[in-house]
């Protein structure tokens, strides 16, 4: 079952179903997420060049035999790259022209995307894209597991416990969000987008004296993985795909 985020359109027949295939693990991939996938008329598949699969396509692929895959590329250069927002923008368009004939043909379309698709997932601005081209297909998603919950469980951590509040920031161009959610007081505080700034993100937790108990989790479930204390990291810099768990405060 699926749940529904928009209204059926007149226009419109098909379905898109943006369906969350977890961090990186096939093994991460719901029951859900496989019958979504095996029921669609097509599974289009992000990536950032067609020649190639996208990190929710390896997942797919490593859980699933003999399903076909339509790669749509989108761009990923970051905000903080100038011209990067815009790059993005004009991408997600392409990527809505290239999907919408599918809708209008009133295919059911599984658009596959890594995590959950409603946290930080291209799914939402594909979707936005669709109406402004003014295509409105039957909108709904699957979750999927996300990276931070896969950290928590393997690193052996409790995110939150009892009346713990819990803060998700990013930290594409810098830590600012996490200084941010640090004055807040004791919550815990996911930090997802952080592979370049992780010497910064050690520094500033350090300085807040809340280094102790955070872990990082690199490239979970596929080649590189690497899942330690945020101590023990020891690179300047970590890849795209790391996220940083720094748990509420101890009891002293
Ligand atoms: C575009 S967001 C996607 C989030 C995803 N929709 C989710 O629900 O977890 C990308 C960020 O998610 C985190 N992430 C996703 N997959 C990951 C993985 N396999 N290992 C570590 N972090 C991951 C990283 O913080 C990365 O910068």
């Amino acid at each position: 079952m699926t749940t529904s985020n928009s209204k059926s359109s007149e226009t419109t027949r098909g379905r898109l179903i943006g369906v969350g295939v977890g961090p990186g693990d096939p093994g991460l991939l719901t029951r859900n997420a496989e019958s979504a996938i095996r029921r669609a008329d097509r599974v289009v598949a992000p990536t950032t060049s067609t020649s190639q699969p996208g990190r929710a396509e390896s997942v797919v692929r490593g859980a699933l035999d003999h399903v076909e895959f339509t790669r749509v590329s989108f761009d990923m250069t970051p905000n903080d790259v100038d011209g990067g927002e815009s790059a993005r923008e004009r991408s997600h368009l392409a990527a809505a022209a290239r999907v919408r004939p599918f809708l209008d043909a009133g295919e059911t379309v599984a658009f596959i995307t890594i995590g959950d698709p409603n946290i930080y997932s291209t799914f939402p601005s594909l979707v936005s894209a669709l109406r402004t081209l003014g295509s409105t297909p039957h909108v709904s998603t699957v979750p999927g597991i996300t990276a931070f919950q896969d950290l928590a469980s393997r690193s052996g951590t409790v995110l939150l416990d009892g009346s713990d509040s819990l803060s998700l920031v990013t930290a594409l161009s810098g830590a600012e969000e996490l200084e941010h959610a640090l004055g807040y007081g004791e919550r815990a505080i996911v930090v997802y987008k952080g592979g370049r700034y992780i010497r910064e993100i050690s520094a500033v937790l350090k300085r807040f004296d809340r280094l102790d108990g955070a872990v990082v989790g690199e490239l979970m479930g596929l080649s590189g993985e690497r899942i330690c204390s945020l101590r023990d990291y020891d690179a300047d810099e970590a890849s795209y795909l790391v996220t940083v768990i720094v748990p509420a405060r101890l009891p002293r």
